[in-house]
């Protein structure tokens, strides 16, 4: 299988993140934190609800823009004022696996994995509808793709979103507690995938979760503190 675009690396510098905390403070999440990610690695942020996963992913993914600090991502610092260039970027370059999934429930899943070719306003080329068919065998979905998410398994979801983020060929494919809705089983095969998506696509992978089964599968591991990133292995 080969990959013709390779821009999964990202830094992260002294990016600093607070939210208001409904009276009259704030709560500092990310605190000048700083990581380096590079091509092809395989990395877990762990740490208990509420440190910060989300908000790291949101930031790494371009959804939401730190306080403070800079993030560069295939070559490029972000510019948060380039809003044609960041969409284009999230929806090319960056695959994102929701924690539950946000599938459209009135599509069915095959639909909701050719979404992101229709986002700018395109069409899926001949090539797009080749991989996507790909990555609906690998993820073993073939017989559930013209159904609609409600009528889905917990684990049959997962891979459809795993679909979707995977569609457009991202470099980097963050992951938001992929597992955290699953049954043990179901949560060992994506933790499979992410694997395959990382070995054999050649896709940065990051993953955030606090299932520390998965967590060990991953290359390097972060534990997510006080705002802080500390390496683990
Ligand atoms: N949009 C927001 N507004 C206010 N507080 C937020 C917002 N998003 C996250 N937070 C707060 O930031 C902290 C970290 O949240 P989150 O990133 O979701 O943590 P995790 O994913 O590790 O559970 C929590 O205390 C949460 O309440
Ligand atoms: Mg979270």
């Amino acid at each position: 299988m080969f990959w013709p675009e390779k821009m999964g690396y990202v830094i992260l510098k002294d990016i600093s993140k607070r939210f208001a905390d409904g009276e009259s403070g704030c709560r500092i999440v990310l605190d000048k934190l700083s990581l380096d990610i590079e091509q092809g690695d395989l990395v877990a942020v762990t740490g208990v609800s509420g440190t910060g996963k989300t908000t790291l992913l949101s930031i790494l993914g371009t959804l939401v823009e730190p306080d403070s600090g800079t993030i560069a991502t295939g070559g490029q610092v972000v510019d948060w004022h380039d809003a044609g260039r960041l969409c284009r970027l999230r929806n090319r370059q960056i695959g994102f696996v929701f924690q539950d999934s946000r599938l459209l429930p009135w599509l069915s899943a095959w639909q909701n994995i050719l979404l992101p070719a229709y986002a700018e306003g395109g069409r899926p080329t001949p090539e797009m509808v080749h991989w996507a068919e790909k990555l609906v065998d690998i993820m073993d979905i073939g017989s559930v793709r013209e159904q609609c998410p409600q009528t889905l398994s917990g684990g049959e979801k997962s891979r459809t979103a795993l679909c979707r983020a995977l569609v457009m060929r991202p470099g980097l494919l963050l992951a938001d507690e992929p597992t955290g809705q699953l049954d043990a089983a179901h949560a060992r095969d994506v933790a499979g995938l992410l694997q395959r998506v990382n070995r054999e696509l050649g896709t940065t992978v990051v993953v955030a979760t606090h299932d520390t089964e998965l967590a060990q599968t991953a290359r390097s591991i972060y534990r997510l503190e006080n705002g802080k990133l500390n390496k683990e292995s």
